[in-house]
Order: C-alpha cells, then structure tokens, then sequence
C-alpha cells in the first residue's frame, strides 16, 4: 500500500505538467477561444489544483505603469501587455506553489507539499570535477535531443492564427525551448508585411528587465534539467571570464575547441559539434515579415577572438568588474541603452566600464563576451544556441547577486514606470506562463532558494585556511558587507 503511495507520489512530483511557454496544454483552439490557460493538476484533477488549495484560476491584471517612449505603438505586437494578446486567464497559486497548474514548488522549495527549504549553490565551472563536467556536458545534451512533453512554441502571430482559430505551434527539445524563449522575447516587432519591422525593442534586453528577466530564465532551466534528468541536485555552473586571455571554457572537455577544419565551427571532439541551431536567422524572417519557425538552421557557429576588436579590445577585466559593482544606481534616466552611470546598462555592456557613461561605442562586460564568441553567440536573438550563454548568464547573475548585497535595495528602487515597453516592476516578464513580474526577480538569490560560491562567507574560508587572524574577522565582514569588490581586490596580496 505504502509503495504504492510512494510511486504514484513520484510520478506525481517527477512527472507533474509544468510550467511555461506554451504549456502544451494550452496550446489549442479551445484555450485559445477562450483565453484560458488554467490547466488541471494531476494530483487532484482540479483547474490549478484548486480543489488542493494549490491555486486558482483568475483573471490576469494588465499592466497599469505607462511605458517609455522608445515603442511608439499599441495593439500591434503579441507581446503587448503579456499574456493578454493570448489569455486573460491563468492560474494563481498559493503558498509555496508555482507552474501553469501550480502543480511545481516555488524556487528554494521541494517535497510533495512544498515546504522543504533547500539551497543549491552554483560553482565556477573549473571547480567541478572532470565526472561534473561531463555529467553536465551530457545533460545539456539530453536536453538537447529530448522534446519536451511540456512545453510548445508558437511560431505565428495571433493574427495569423486567426485570434486562436488557427493554432501555430511546434514541437521542440527541451534545450531548444529556451532558444525559442530567448530569441521571441528580443525579436523585432512586426509591424505587417515584409520588412516592415520596429528594431528598438526588447522585451529582455537594453532596459532594467535585463537581469531580473536571465535570473528567472536560468532558474527555469536548471527546474527543468532536474525534471528531465530526475538529478535533483543538479546546480548549473558559471564562468568567470574576468582577465581571461582567450575562450578558456572553448575545450572538448567544456563547451567545445574550435574545429581543426574551419574556425567557425567546433572540433569534431565535442558533442556541440553536432547541435543544429534554431531561430538563429532573424534578418530572414524579418525580411519575410515572419516569426521564426522553429526549424533546425545549420551548426552551431562559433570563433572566439575573431571579432572586430574595435568594438570589443578584449574580455572584460577585474578592474572593469569592480568599477561595475560600486555604481550605486540600478538604473538611470531614460533606462536605456543610453542610460548614464546605471549598473544595469553598465553591467549589460552599454556603459563604458570605466566611466559608467552610455551610448558607449565600445561593448563592455556581458555584451563583449557575446561579439568576443563572434558567431552565434554574437546575435542577441540566436545566442541562447550556444551553451556557453548558460555559463555566461549565470556570471552575470553572479554579479547581479553581488550588487544586490552591497546594496540591499528596497524592491520601490526598481522602476514603477516609465521604463521601455516590458521592463516597469509590474509587467509580466515575456514570454513565460505563469506570470512572473520584474520586480519578483530584483531580490537576493538566497530568496530564491540559490547560492554563488564565490559570495558564501569568504571570511569563514579564510579563517579555516589560517590566512585571516580571527581579530579582525569583524572588520572583514564589515567590508565584505559594503565593499564587496574591494574585498575581494583586497585579497590578492596575501
Ligand atoms: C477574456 O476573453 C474572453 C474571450 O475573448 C472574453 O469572452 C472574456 O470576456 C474576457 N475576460 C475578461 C476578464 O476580459
Ligand atoms: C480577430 O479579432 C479582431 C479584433 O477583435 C478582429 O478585428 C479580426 O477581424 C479578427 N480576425 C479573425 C480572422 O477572426
Ligand atoms: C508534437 O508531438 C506530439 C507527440 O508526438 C504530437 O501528438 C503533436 O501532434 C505534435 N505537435 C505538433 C504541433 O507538431
Ligand atoms: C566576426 O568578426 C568579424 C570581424 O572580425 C565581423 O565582420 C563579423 O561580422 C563577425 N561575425 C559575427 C557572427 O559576429
Ligand atoms: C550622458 O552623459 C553625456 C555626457 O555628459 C550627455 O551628453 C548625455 O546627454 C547623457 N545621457 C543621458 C541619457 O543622460
């Protein structure tokens, strides 16, 4: 009776629908008609899980803030006031719950009922053990060339679908959602018939939405490598590029060497050789007036270091990290790309990483790791392709999570309004399903039930490593408190 209990209690959390774009389940004529997306969880059969108290099926609040001037239109992309174009019902889940039928457990939390707390901690890719690294090689992989059973992508506009009459979805891995993800939130918006397209627009990307938006998109995908692989403690890794020469991460053993045949492509001597990208041509589907179809386009491409060194002299720095880290403001002015003296635009490479001023011709910090892999990672809409944007991501969230402690900011100091279309605190961050807003997201990842190894306590390390005498372990931590970066300069001479 017991073992019974315990596989159908498996299943149910192993197994259990989950939750984002397109939830498969919604994706049909009838949830579209009546712009329902409130699937039933497993476990009871009820809309959200309701009958469980898990959540509710409820009418979605459109965005009130107004936006900035940057997107002169309404009424014309799908994207407005997300998710409304497509529902204007979803699922609202209670407590600790979380996913399209709130049949998954917030972040930070596990078990049946949702309340054991758990913190993972993400490590420096050359941290792990050479077992780590393939394991994580091999579920990147899995992921690849496994379609989700979750999730589908849409790859019409509404309008195309003839307001949900029509359906336009596609079936794609696990891996590639996420491309799918990255590549429909920052697409150009159309504006009818070919080439007819508005380019200043992201839903992602130049705007404060930056970071809280990868923070949310990294959590997802590593919820869904621990459902795929049933490995759940499974932590994704980072790399710390800071003062690295090269790609040091570009090995067969990693993320793949270059290929001896062609230096665009990756060495025969890795798996990634072998991945085909998706969505990676948005010049094409522009051209066309369309959305991406989600149909493999050719190899992964890749040539580190043979970028326009112009624009990016090399991978960014210590001292431009640190510089970063001490600007006090998250975000400034018109919130944009030209944003002066703004962490945000500083820390996604629009700010000079030297004087904080916007508009720079020079890509700094995130953007230069991007035109540094000259390739697919050079795209915005393509790079989630290349699986080194993972371990790239998750630096920048690293020093996201560093910022946020030195600063401790009160959630009011992100923007309530008047930041471009998609980023105000309130908007629902495109195009995930349920709904997550910004500011959700502008808050310590110990809250969110996650860790970075090199921001646990440095004063224990180096206590327990007999560098630091413990008299002084008072002021260290006061340091470490509101100098984060200092402290971390200061340890070299030791
Ligand atoms: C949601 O959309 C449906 C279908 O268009 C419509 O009948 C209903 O009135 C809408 N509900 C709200 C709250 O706008
Ligand atoms: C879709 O809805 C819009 C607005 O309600 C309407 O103007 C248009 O005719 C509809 N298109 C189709 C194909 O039903
Ligand atoms: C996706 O795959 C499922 C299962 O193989 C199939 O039933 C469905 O028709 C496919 N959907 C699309 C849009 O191709
Ligand atoms: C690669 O760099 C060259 C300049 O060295 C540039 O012309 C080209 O557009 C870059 N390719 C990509 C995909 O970024
Ligand atoms: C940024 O600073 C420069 C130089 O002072 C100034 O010309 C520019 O107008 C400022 N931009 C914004 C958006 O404030």
């Amino acid at each position: 009776m017991w073992s019974l209990f315990l596989i159908i209690a498996t299943f149910v959390v192993c197994f259990a629908p989950s939750f984002q774009q397109f939830p498969r389940r919604c994706a049909t004529r009838e949830a579209l008609l009546s712009k329902e997306c409130c699937p039933s969880w497993d476990g009871d059969g009820s809309a959200c899980g309701a009958s469980s108290g898990r959540g509710f099926c409820q009418d979605v609040q459109a965005p009130t803030q107004p936006d900035g001037p940057q997107y002169p239109f309404s009424g014309v992309d799908d994207r407005e006031k997300w998710p409304l174009v497509f529902y204007n019902r979803t699922c609202q889940c209670a407590g600790n719950y979380m996913g399209s039928n709130c049949g998954d457990c917030k972040f930070g939390f596990y078990g049946a009922n949702c309340n054991e707390r758990r913190e993972s901690v993400r490590r420096n890719v050359f941290h792990l053990s050479r077992a780590e690294m393939s394991q994580y090689i091999s579920y990147l992989n899995l992921a690849k060339n496994t379609m989700s059973t979750d999730y589908v992508v849409v790859t019409g506009t509404y309008e195309e679908m003839e307001n949900g009459s029509n359906p336009m979805f596609a079936n794609v891995s696990v891996y590639d959602v996420y491309v799918w993800m990255h590549y429909y939130v920052s697409r150009d918006a159309l504006l009818g018939g070919p080439g007819n397209v508005w380019t200043n627009v992201d839903f992602a990307h130049w705007a404060p939405g930056f970071l809280p938006w990868h923070r949310l998109y990294l959590l997802h995908w590593e919820n869904d490598i621990r459902k795929l692989t049933g490995d759940m403690s499974f932590v994704m890794p980072y790399w710390d590029w800071r003062d690295a020469g090269d790609c040091d991460v570009c090995t067969d053993e990693l993320m793949g060497a270059r290929s001896p045949g062609d230096p665009d492509l990756l060495s025969p001597g890795s798996v990634f050789s072998s991945w085909k990208v998706i969505c990676s041509q948005p010049g094409a589907y522009n051209e066309r007036g369309v959305l991406c179809d989600a149909s493999q386009e050719g190899p992964l491409r890749r040539n580190p270091g043979n970028h326009n060194r112009n624009q990016v002299p090399r991978l960014p720095s210590s001292a431009e990290v640190a510089f970063t880290l001490g600007l006090r403001d998250y975000d400034t002015g018109p919130m944009d790309r030209t944003a002066n003296m703004s962490f945000r635009n500083t820390m996604e490479g629009f700010g000079d990483p030297s004087t904080g001023r916007g508009s720079s011709t020079r890509m700094g910090m995130h953007a230069a790791i991007h035109v540094f892999m000259n390739g697919t990672m050079s795209s915005v809409q393509g790079s989630a392709n290349d699986p080194i944007f993972l371990l790239h991501h998750a630096y920048i969230d690293s020093l996201y999570e560093q910022w946020l402690r030195v600063n401790q900011p009160s959630p009011s100091e992100y923007p309530d309004s008047g930041a471009p279309i998609g980023h105000n605190g309130d908007y629902n961050m495109v195009p995930f399903l349920p709904l997550y807003k910004n500011r959700e997201f502008f808050l310590s990842s110990k809250e969110l039930g996650y860790e970075y190894s090199s921001l646990q306590d440095s004063s224990e390390y180096l206590l327990a490593s007999g560098v630091l005498n413990p008299r002084n372990v008072f002021y260290m931590r006061f340091i470490y408190q509101k100098h984060l970066f200092r402290y971390e300069c200061l340890l070299i001479p030791f």
